[in-house]
């Protein structure tokens, strides 16, 4: 593959890994309606659907992305790639401990449990925003204006 044709690849990457951020943004906003609504299965399932394409797009970004970010002469401020794998365990941690509980609540919704519930998707909901602005404010121009053709 030429460096041009890699250069290209990388770019319909960065295509994809911006509408996956809007389609995890929609499901986690789902998962959270659900479990407000005390639809528990369907809190679960939109949950399992989201971790599963979390674990993907991390991937993506973890081989793909951050290997051709890290080697840029220069990152923006806030976006050093170290920030971005902290960020992706952090995430990964409270995604697992959010599956967990999800996994063991009752059909009848113990109250105590659905708030514990509601306020993890939220600390989750908030991580997961606050990521998706550094990689969008960051590596994702970065490496467009790098391999964009000139
Ligand atoms: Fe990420
Ligand atoms: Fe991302």
């Amino acid at each position: 593959m030429t460096p041009r044709q890699k250069a290209q690849d990388i770019l319909t990457v960065l295509g994809s890994v911006e509408a996956e951020h809007r389609t995890l943004q929609s499901l986690l906003l789902r998962h959270q309606e659900s479990l407000v609504g005390l639809d528990f299965s369907s809190a679960l399932g939109v949950l399992e659907d989201f971790a599963r394409r979390t674990c993907r797009h991390r991937r993506v970004e973890e081989d793909d992305l951050l290997p051709v970010y890290s080697k840029l002469s220069e990152v923006p401020p806030d976006g050093e790639p170290e920030i971005f794998l902290q960020e992706h365990r952090e995430i990964e941690e409270q995604l697992d401990s959010l599956l967990t509980a999800a996994r063991s609540i009752s059909p009848s919704g113990d109250r105590r449990a659905v708030a514990v519930l509601v306020e993890q998707a939220a600390r989750l909901r908030v991580a997961i925003e606050q990521h998706i602005r550094r990689e969008e404010k960051t590596l994702l121009p970065a490496l467009r204006a790098q391999l964009a053709p000139k």
